[in-house]
């Protein structure tokens, strides 16, 4: 990586030195100068697997902080920003152009978006961004010294203390619905720590795993009919249909707990969970740092660990659920 960025570094000293000689020879020092910037300035590849409020925001914070370290976009680095619109296929192209095009960095958020730019490259640094279980994700074997092109923030949930939360505040609960694209594994091993709390807990877990986005209602009406309560982990296309899923299952008078603030915000009950504007910002120092020089392989993965609990009011009081006094005291309110 380092190599690679030198070699990129002196082949473009070379190459000033090459235009001011030539521009020395015609007289014409414009021409040299206006090389000389588009040679100097960075561009940065985001991919994200679909727009919702979460990844949005994340976004946001990215670019807010890259800006403080001195690099804006338009100005000292380019940007090209693509989502794959909820389509796993379409990550595989944005991918492929921003490897064949030689980017200096992939920013990479969620962790379909992270998989396919690794499949996609091993020399480019890679940041990815609220990965939620890089290794079984496979991104990389040792969060601490993840070597190799690749290093990022991770939004690890905890599916027990949700759960916890969610008997704490619907005390009946005995089956539970969980709603999940099954091929995002961020969702699936969210889900295997479900189903070891309902286990040791004498829960049972009914599932419905979605393949994509426009099977989310006629998961969420199966689940409404069977559960006591359904539970959504941090999945993007969960994310990304909150408002049909919330309408369903409020509809029918079923809580639904989630992975997210976002989530909560959009129609979800309850959840207990991290601050993304927080997990953008961090995920922009490191991305600044390799902007810097520095190599990727030797920042230790950073897992967001502060969580809070946040809650929505109007949802409650659509199904008819009063929070605990002890919830209320410690949580933050959405949705209003
Ligand atoms: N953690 C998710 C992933 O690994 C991405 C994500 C971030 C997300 N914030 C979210 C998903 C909020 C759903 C809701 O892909």
């Amino acid at each position: 990586m380092k190599t690679r960025m030198n070699f990129k570094k002196s082949t473009a000293g070379a190459l000033i030195v090459m235009l001011i000689f030539a521009a020395l020879l015609t007289g014409c020092g414009d021409n040299g100068e206006e090389n000389n910037s588009d040679v100097d300035m960075p561009t940065v590849g985001i991919v994200q697997i679909v727009e919702h409020p979460s990844l949005d925001t994340i976004r946001a914070s990215i670019l807010t902080q890259l800006a403080e370290e001195g690099f804006v976009d338009g100005e000292t680095i380019t940007v090209d920003y693509q989502s794959a619109q909820n389509e796993q296929a379409n990550l595989k192209p944005i991918c492929q152009k921003f490897a064949s095009n030689n980017y200096d960095l992939i920013i990479a958020i969620s962790t379909p978006a992270a998989q396919a730019a690794l499949g996609e490259t091993t020399e480019i640094p890679i940041i990815f961004s609220a990965v939620t279980d890089p290794l079984s994700a496979k991104i990389l074997t040792n969060l601490d010294t993840p070597g190799g092109n690749i290093t990022g923030t991770s939004d690890a949930v905890s599916a027990e203390m949700i759960m916890d939360l969610a008997r704490e505040i619907t005390p009946d609960i005995q089956t539970i619905g969980a709603l999940y694209n099954s091929s995002e594994i961020n969702s699936v091993s969210v889900i295997e720590d479900l189903r070891k709390y309902a286990q040791t807990n004498g829960l049972s877990v009914v599932e419905a795993p979605v393949m994509n986005s426009s099977e989310v209602k006629q998961s969420a009406t199966f689940l409404a009919g069977k559960c006591d309560a359904v539970f959504s982990p941090i999945d993007n296309t969960v994310a990304s249909t909150m408002p049909i899923i919330s309408q369903t299952l409020n509809d029918a008078g079923v809580p639904f707990y989630v992975g997210a603030d976002s989530m909560v915000n959009d129609g979800g009950l309850a959840t207990y969970g991290i601050n993304y504007t927080i997990l953008g910002q961090e995920t922009g120092k490191m991305a600044a740092q390799v902007l810097n020089g520095t190599d990727p392989g030797t920042i230790p993965v950073l897992t967001i660990k502060d969580v809070k609990i946040y809650i929505n009011k109007n949802t409650a009081a659509q199904i008819g659920v009063t929070f605990p006094q002890a919830v209320l005291d410690n949580a933050t309110v959405l949705g209003e």
